[in-house]
């Protein structure tokens, strides 16, 4: 079980500014006295960085979508059962840069439904049961500006983390399409964000959202 804090994912293809929007909403929490825990997955925890490195460098044909799935899970189990669910417990909220809506999106309609999206759910049930985020914020992207944005990023990067960005423009798109449908299924729970727009103007826009969503005065 849960306790009073909120579980707010970031989802979105590559180069969409997650990482500077989840880290300003973060910041904007803390100021309103909220107790904060930002995370990420892959690699939210110390196995789950070995994980990471695995997953996100080297050769995009090293393994498949089902063996990336399961590495996927396995991070997520780690980190819901050491991390997401005690920090909840404790009254925190934790804003993690991604979650299970990014391996539907990969794993699923980044490589043209080629894996059963059944199994995807079984170890969706398996690692997190019926838990669910309260609120998915989607950053959504024309993943040519997306993929050239997280090109640029890598240049400065000792380990490039472009295993999946070194796939066709095609898995990009399909991905994208993934998200949008994966969101409309769930409006509830999704708001869907232009990751085009700039830096401060996005992260206003998600304050707002958020601010109204919960409450927050
Ligand atoms: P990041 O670059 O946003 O930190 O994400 C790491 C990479 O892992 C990114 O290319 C998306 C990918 N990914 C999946 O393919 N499936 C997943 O379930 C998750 C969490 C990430």
């Amino acid at each position: 079980m849960q306790g009073n804090g909120k579980f707010i994912t970031f989802e979105g293809g590559e180069g969409t500014g997650k990482s500077t929007q989840i880290k300003l909403l973060a910041d904007f929490l803390a100021k309103k006295g909220v107790q904060t825990v930002l995370t990420k997955e892959p690699g939210g925890t110390e196995v789950g960085q070995e994980l990471r490195q695995i997953l996100v460098t080297g050769d995009p044909d090293k393994m498949d979508a089902v063996a990336e799935a399961l590495l996927y899970y396995a991070d997520r189990r780690i980190h819901m059962t050491k991390k997401v669910w005690p920090a909840l417990n404790n009254g925190q909220w934790v804003l993690s840069d991604r979650f299970a809506d990014s391996t539907v999106a990969y794993q699923y309609y980044g490589y043209n439904k080629k894996i059963d999206k059944d199994i995807l759910q079984d170890l969706y049930n398996l690692a997190v049961g019926d838990f669910k985020p309260d609120l998915t914020i989607l950053l959504d992207i024309d993943p040519k500006i997306g993929l050239s944005r997280s090109l640029k990023k890598a240049q400065g990067m000792q380990v490039k983390e472009l295993r999946h960005e070194g796939r066709a423009l095609e898995f990009h798109e399909n991905l994208r399409k993934g998200f949008l449908e994966i969101a409309a299924k769930e409006p509830e729970r999704f708001v869907i964000f232009d990751a085009n727009k700039d830096i401060e103007t996005l992260h206003k826009e998600i304050v707002e959202y958020v601010s109204n969503r919960f409450g927050l005065k």
